[in-house]
Order: C-alpha cells, then sequence, then structure tokens
C-alpha cells in the first residue's frame, strides 16, 4: 500500500468507495437542471438529510422553476422554508431567484465567479453547483471536507483560520480528477464520504465492533489514523459560553384570532411573523432568578406596558377579558446566544387594533400555514393552537 496519497489515487479510490458504498437513490442526486441543484445544495447546508427528503420534493413542487421562485411573494417562499430554521437561507433563495431571472435571462452563470456572487451562494457551493451541473474542475470546501482532509493529511492548525483554510483550499484543487467528466459523481462522493464515513464523532475506521463492518478505504494512507489523531482533528475551537437573553411573549387572543407582529426584515427571524415580545434582556444568573420570581404576579396591565408602548397598551386593556395565563417558559438555543422566552396570554373581548403597523390578526387554524420560527410554532404547539407533538420546553434554530 502507497503510504502518501497522490491527487488520482484519492479520487480513484473515492469513487470506487462511491460506487460500493456510497448514498443512492436521493432525490437531489444525478440531477442535471442546475435550479435544482442550486435549491438542494441550499437546502442541504444546514438541514439534516432526512428533512431535505420530505421538504426538498415539496419546494420543487411548489417552485418548479427559478420564475416561479422570483415571482412568488416572499411570504411564501417563508413559508415553504417554515421549521427548516435558518431563514436568511429562504431569503436569500428569493433574491437570488430574482437575480437569475433579472440579470441572466433565468440561466445560472456557468463561472464559478459569477456563481459566487449569487445572494446565499459562497465559495462551497458554488463549487458544488459549477461541479454539478456543468461538471467544471473546481473544489468543494465544506464543514465534511475540511473534517476529511484535516485527518487524511493530518493538519492540525485551526480549519477556520485563513492560512489553513488557503492551505485546505489548494489541497481540495490539488486532489481534483483529471477527467472533468468525473467531478458530479467525485464531488457528491466527497460530501458521501465525509456525511456517512468520516463522521465527526462516530468515524467508520474507529468502530470496531464488528471486523466485517464498514472499512475505510483510506485507512492504511490516513495520517490522523497512524497517529491516534482521528477525534483530535480538525482541531477544534473552544467556543465562548453563549449569553443568556431573556423575554416576554405576548398571545393575544380574540377567540379564534391571535395577534402577529411581523419582525423587521434585517436580524434575527427577519421578516417572519412572530409573538408581540418585550425587549431581549442579558440575564446574569442572579437576574434570571429574580426576574422569574416577579414573573408569577404579573397583572396584563405591565405585560402589556413591557410590549407595546402606553397609548397602544391602554387600548388593548380596554377591551381585557380575564386574567393573564403563564405559559411554559421555552429556552431556545441560537448558534452563539440562548434566549429564554416566557410566554403570557392575555383574551381580549373584540379585535381592536391601535394603528400598530407591522401587526396583524390571524385566524388560529391558519398558523401553520405561516413561516412561523421554529421558537413561536413551539409556543403556539405547547399551547394547543397549533396541533401535532409533545410539549417542550426547549429548542433551537438558527
Ligand atoms: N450537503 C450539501 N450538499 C450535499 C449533497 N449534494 N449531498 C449530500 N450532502 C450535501
Amino acid at each position: 500500500m502507497p503510504k502518501t496519497l497522490t491527487s488520482p489515487q484519492f479520487a480513484a479510490t473515492l469513487l470506487r468507495w462511491h460506487a460500493q458504498a456510497g448514498r443512492k437513490g436521493l432525490p437531489w442526486q444525478n440531477l442535471h437542471d442546475p435550479y435544482a441543484i442550486w435549491v438542494s445544495e441550499i437546502m442541504l447546508q444546514q438541514t439534516q438529510v432526512s428533512t431535505v427528503l420530505e421538504r426538498y420534493p415539496q419546494l420543487m413542487q411548489r417552485f418548479p422553476t427559478v420564475q416561479a421562485l422570483a415571482a412568488a411573494p416572499l411570504d411564501d417562499v417563508l413559508a415553504e422554508w417554515s421549521g427548516l430554521g435558518y431563514y436568511t437561507r429562504a431569503r436569500n433563495l428569493h433574491t437570488c431567484a430574482q437575480q437569475i431571472v433579472q440579470d441572466y435571462g433565468g440561466y445560472f452563470p456557468e463561472q464559478l465567479a459569477q456563481l459566487e456572487n449569487l445572494a446565499g451562494v459562497g465559495r462551497s457551493t458554488a463549487g458544488a453547483i459549477a461541479a454539478f451541473a456543468f461538471k467544471l474542475r473546481v473544489p468543494i470546501l465544506d464543514a465534511n471536507v475540511k473534517r476529511v482532509l484535516a485527518r487524511l493529511f493530518g493538519i492540525d492548525g485551526n480549519v477556520q483560520s485563513k492560512p489553513v483554510s488557503d492551505q485546505l483550499w489548494q489541497l481540495a484543487q490539488n486532489l481534483l480528477p483529471s477527467a472533468a467528466g468525473d467531478m458530479p459523481r467525485y464531488t457528491q462522493a466527497l460530501m458521501d464520504f465525509g456525511a456517512t464515513y468520516c463522521t465527526a464523532r462516530q468515524p467508520i475506521c474507529l468502530n470496531n465492533e464488528n471486523s466485517q463492518a464498514k472499512k475505510c478505504p483510506f485507512a492504511s494512507q490516513c495520517v490522523a489514523k497512524k497517529t491516534q489523531q482521528v477525534l483530535d482533528l480538525p482541531k477544534k475551537i473552544p467556543k465562548a459560553k453563549s449569553p443568556e437573553l431573556t423575554c416576554t411573549m405576548l398571545i393575544i387572543q380574540v377567540q379564534d384570532h391571535v395577534l402577529l407582529q411581523r419582525r423587521a426584515t434585517n436580524g434575527i427571524w427577519g421578516g417572519l411573523w412572530s409573538l408581540p415580545e418585550s425587549s431581549w434582556q442579558q440575564q446574569t444568573a442572579d437576574h434570571l432568578k429574580q426576574s422569574q420570581k416577579i414573573k408569577k404576579n404579573m397583572s396584563a396591565k405591565q405585560l402589556l406596558q413591557m410590549v407595546f408602548n402606553s397609548e397602544q397598551a391602554a387600548d388593548l386593556l380596554h377591551e381585557l377579558s380575564g386574567k393573564p395565563e403563564q405559559g411554559l417558559p421555552l429556552k431556545h438555543v441560537f448558534t452563539h446566544r440562548v434566549l429564554r422566552i416566557q410566554p403570557w396570554r392575555i383574551s381580549l373581548t373584540k379585535v381592536s387594533l391601535p394603528h400598530i403597523t407591522d401587526y396583524a390578526w390571524c385566524k388560529i387554524d391558519q398558523l401553520d400555514r405561516l413561516g412561523l420560527p421554529q421558537a413561536i410554532r413551539i409556543i403556539f404547539r405547547n399551547w394547543n393552537l397549533i396541533h401535532g407533538g409533545d410539549k417542550v420546553n426547549e429548542s433551537a434554530t438558527h
């Protein structure tokens, strides 16, 4: 067995592995239409394969062409993306479809630099589209591929740093197969290898429970394996502790309607419908205990004043029916922060809405159709206003 990997060996071994052990028959594989490829790449970026299996065909059915996607209202695109998290992807999807229609006559550009300039398309995604759709000899370097290369070649620097990232891109370029016709299979093989064999926590090479089991085709050449550093590479960068924030959210209900607020387009859950909320307060552990104590005894007036200006709060208070009800608190974990939400329900006798912009009354049985952030969906579910699923007090999206 050769001790170091050369480029032709790497590609040949990977392609052979893929023919035997790669994932087959997935709806985003063997596509030729750049539009279908692009949509699948965006959806696969931060969504589990099992979810994409269900949601990708639905989205393609709803928006079968780039023209259909570009012409749709943003709200429809967000609604179709509902529950998938990372909503910037959905907004970029819409913007990018419009770029393709307006700037490129409805056809995806075939040059890497132009692909990289599209909304929401980074260097690796541009590489994937170029390789899959146009058979360009260009590399990809997503988190899975970084892991595979860092292990195989024993690269132990910080993969987030510019010098190491440059080194990995160069390596990824050098390893490409010489025949452009192999690019789609090669690129898919690299993705599948990182996702199924050279995984972050349970790589195949460390699974010795069953010696008949799958074997890594690079086991005899992998530097990390030889030096027993498989789980140490790529180097993990210690994460700073996420700051904790708290807020109060109100379900203001009039019979079968609830009051929703549209969020600003920039920032978290940008452009999505949400619940009226207080400002998000950064909490120390002491504050947290204190505020939880206070929150047990909140009056409708206090709650409304936390969320609305005094005139709006007074108007709403006018129609009050009964006492506020406290809901199950929800801890929502974002990538870089944690939000603790305390929901309350306030019932009103009639729909009265003082000239507030970006608010709307929504019929409860229509809630499921909106592009609601995952956390808001859970709050409604915990209150049985949206059906399905057990009550939960923790969730995560981004
Ligand atoms: N992640 C991103 N793109 C992918 C693809 N085409 N196949 C599998 N995982 C992916």
